[in-house]
């Protein structure tokens, strides 16, 4: 049983793969946290006492999770419960105001082979215009004193989750920016509150909405980890407190401050998903244990992520079906199975100044559409993708001198642009619809989007900004629906929409636009605290880096960008024969790791190396960008069977399991820049 309930206690117990929550309605009603952490029996739960709300009230001192202003000016809740549902992991605790017409459920859900429990709140205004108050109390006899008119909620988090009392907490998360994403900050957390957060109506470049708590002693394989994410694409906050009796959790949510959502009675509002994952075993059980989950829960598909081509960094703007057919064919002889043309297919888009919203091709790139090119790709064994960036406009395009009205904007504010582009409203139902109807033609042609979003969104109505993600959701639901095969991309000027709602309907993330292999060690590191290799889309790129003037070797290269979903992102015309063949080399050697990095456990070696098991095999990659960097402590392996053996496939030697972990694979003699290598062992035998 998932879902355990002790009547009495008021309590009710989740059994997740590893792991146990609690929580119990409090003798006022309000639902409060018992447990989050090692596996629990209800008898022993009981013994637990309440401890901090699961959706923080207002009233109180930590920041609130729900936070409501009545018609008639009262605000804030006061619970009654109203009963429980289960249904197999899935649990929901119903709430309504004693006085007010608001009703809320708190919604829990775990599975067996998950750790992950996922909350979320539907919220209901359940008066009715007409002034009935359906069993609610009213409140006065002046004007709307008994709260019939709408609701204004100025917060409204998924979930709070409280943690135990220690001396000390120290939290992890990313930040960023363009170009440098998911950088893995690590520290003690303030006495205080650290807020976590996206105004840009996007999920963000410099934060991720996640986060890692732990007491300070945790490591990366042992110790305990409270985590959490959000699966939300647009703005968001969470906010992690701590005070000085020792009391620490976080509350997490849509939206960001300010903005104001108003319920008609009779309506009702849903928030995303928020997660979390509790690990006994360190940082790295965290990172697994989500990695597991988002591939058995979130991802849609299972199947093999194709090795990409994509044209960008190759031509840029400079696209003509010839050049991209030249490209197409060193792809092709190199391995690549899916070639994806990027920007400037369409319309005038001959730079990002103009074209942006008229998605035709361009009839002096592609005089007879997209077809020919297709087919060509085709023939040449590869599938076909193209990039598209459906929420935006150029100012200069037939599309905004037709629809002007289109774009989000605010009255009497200039209509500001970045990277010449304005964002159009995708909360309007006419504009999701266009969208939809040229994206789904696209979609009958093509086995592949890539989804690009440019610009963050600044100036929208209040009523426009969720609204907006949802019908982006929208439309990605049901191209899917309708397009099975069709696989899909979320980008945003590289990883600035990688989250678990995206991912629940693409199947990659295009991680940063910086591909220098050095500087993608990084962030590579940072996107799979939480998000599993077969997601993060990483390429190949020439050398120097295009961003950092940076040289690498084209095996560093390839080693760096093998840990996740491989593609080539390079110019081919300019490779030289000897790095052609070598390529193709790699590429045939990434095909047999594949399984092994997409669908095993990985284990992070600091950030000189990254190992994957999955069944017998074990694959390692390592690597040194820097010859300073030259360190002679070993590389000791992780997750192995002490008493097996592992035999290198490429070497003949065979290892002791016991002896990688203690004193790790033998050291190459590395004091070069640039070096790196991939080692495959198959286990042998078992103890
Ligand atoms: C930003 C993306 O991250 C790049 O890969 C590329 O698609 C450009 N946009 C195209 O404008």
């Amino acid at each position: 049983m998932l879902v355990h309930h002790s009547p009495t206690a008021r309590l009710w117990l989740l059994r997740a793969a590893t792991s146990s929550y609690a929580v119990r309605i409090g003798d006022d009603d309000t639902p409060r946290q018992v447990h989050w952490g090692r596996p629990m029996t209800l008898e022993q739960a009981e013994t637990i006492p309440a401890g901090a709300e699961e959706l923080i009230g207002e009233g109180g001192l930590a920041t609130p999770s729900l936070q409501v202003r009545h018609a008639d000016g009262g605000r804030g809740v006061d619970w009654r419960f109203d009963g429980h549902e289960i249904d197999g992991g899935h649990l929901r605790l119903h709430l309504s105001d004693r006085h007010y017409p608001l009703a809320v459920t708190l919604h829990y859900r775990v599975r067996e082979d998950s750790d992950a429990i996922e909350r979320h709140v539907t919220l209901r205004h359940t008066g009715d215009s007409a002034g009935d108050g359906a069993g609610h109390g009213a409140g006065g006899s002046t004007g709307d004193r008994s709260g019939h008119g709408p609701l204004t909620i100025t917060r409204l988090d998924s979930a709070a989750w409280g943690l135990p009392v220690l001396p000390d907490y120290r939290l992890s998360h990313v930040s960023g920016a363009w170009g440098g994403e998911f950088r893995v900050r690590r520290g003690r957390a303030a006495i205080g509150e650290t807020v976590l957060t996206s105004r840009a109506g996007h999920t963000g470049h410099h934060a991720n909405p996640w986060l890692m708590a732990d007491d300070g002693s945790a490591t990366e394989e042992r110790g305990e980890v409270w985590s959490a994410a959000l699966a939300w694409s647009g703005s968001w906050r969470i906010t992690f407190g701590r005070d000085h009796e020792g009391l620490a959790g976080w509350s997490g949510g849509f939206g960001h401050e300010g903005v104001t959502l108003t319920l008609a009675p009779g309506e009702e509002i849903g928030t995303p998903v928020f997660a979390g994952v509790y690990s006994a075993e360190g940082f790295g059980g965290a990172s697994r244990r989500w990695h597991d989950h988002i591939r058995r829960h979130v991802l849609k598909f299972r199947d093999t992520q194709p090795v990409i081509f994509n044209s960008w960094e190759a031509t840029e703007f400079d696209i003509s079906q010839d050049r991209q057919l030249e490209l197409a064919e060193r792809a092709a002889a190199m391995g690549v199975e899916l070639f994806v043309v990027d920007d400037g297919w369409f319309g005038g888009r001959t730079s990002d100044e103009r074209g942006l919203g008229d998605w035709w091709p361009n009839p002096g790139r592609f005089p007879d559409g997209l077809d020919p090119m297709i087919k060509a790709v085709g023939d040449l064994g590869m599938a076909f993708g193209i990039w598209v960036e459906p929420e935006m406009v150029n100012p200069d395009s037939d599309l905004y001198r037709a629809h002007p009205d289109w774009v989000h904007h605010l009255p009497h504010r200039e209509r500001t642009t970045q990277r010449n582009q304005l964002v159009l409203d995708f909360s309007r139902d006419d504009v999701a619809a266009w969208a939809h109807g040229w994206l789904d033609a696209l979609a009958a042609k093509v086995a592949f989007l890539k989804w690009d979003f440019n610009r963050p969104i600044t100036q929208a109505a209040d009523e426009a900004w969720i609204p907006h993600v949802r019908n982006v959701y929208a439309i990605l639901d049901r191209l899917r629906a309708d397009h099975p095969h069709l696989r899909i991309e979320a980008c945003a000027g590289g990883g600035g929409r990688a989250d678990l709602g995206i991912l629940a309907r693409t199947d990659q993330v295009w991680t940063s636009d910086n591909t220098d292999a050095a500087e993608r060690i990084a962030i590579q590191h940072g996107f799979g605290q939480i998000y599993p290799a077969r997601a993060m889309g990483a390429w190949v790129t020439d050398s120097p880096n295009a961003i950092s003037a940076r040289p690498a070797p084209l095996r560093l290269r390839f080693h760096v960008a093998m840990a996740g979903h491989l593609g080539i992102g390079g110019n081919l015309m300019a490779w030289s024969d000897d790095d052609l063949a070598a390529g193709a080399e790699l590429v045939a050697l990434y095909k047999d790791i594949r399984p092994v990095v997409h669908d095993g456990d990985q284990y992070r070696l600091g950030t000189r190396g990254v190992q994957y098991i999955h069944g017998e095999r074990v694959v390692v990659l390592r690597w040194q960008p820097s010859g300073l960097d030259r360190s002679a402590v070993p590389l000791r392996l992780a997750g192995l069977e002490p008493g097996a053996r592992y035999r290198d496939v490429d070497s003949g030697r065979t290892h002791h399991g016991a002896v990688l972990m203690a004193h790790g694979l033998p050291l190459p003699m590395w004091p070069f820049d640039g070096v790196s290598d991939l080692v495959r062992l198959i286990r042998e035998d078992s103890p």
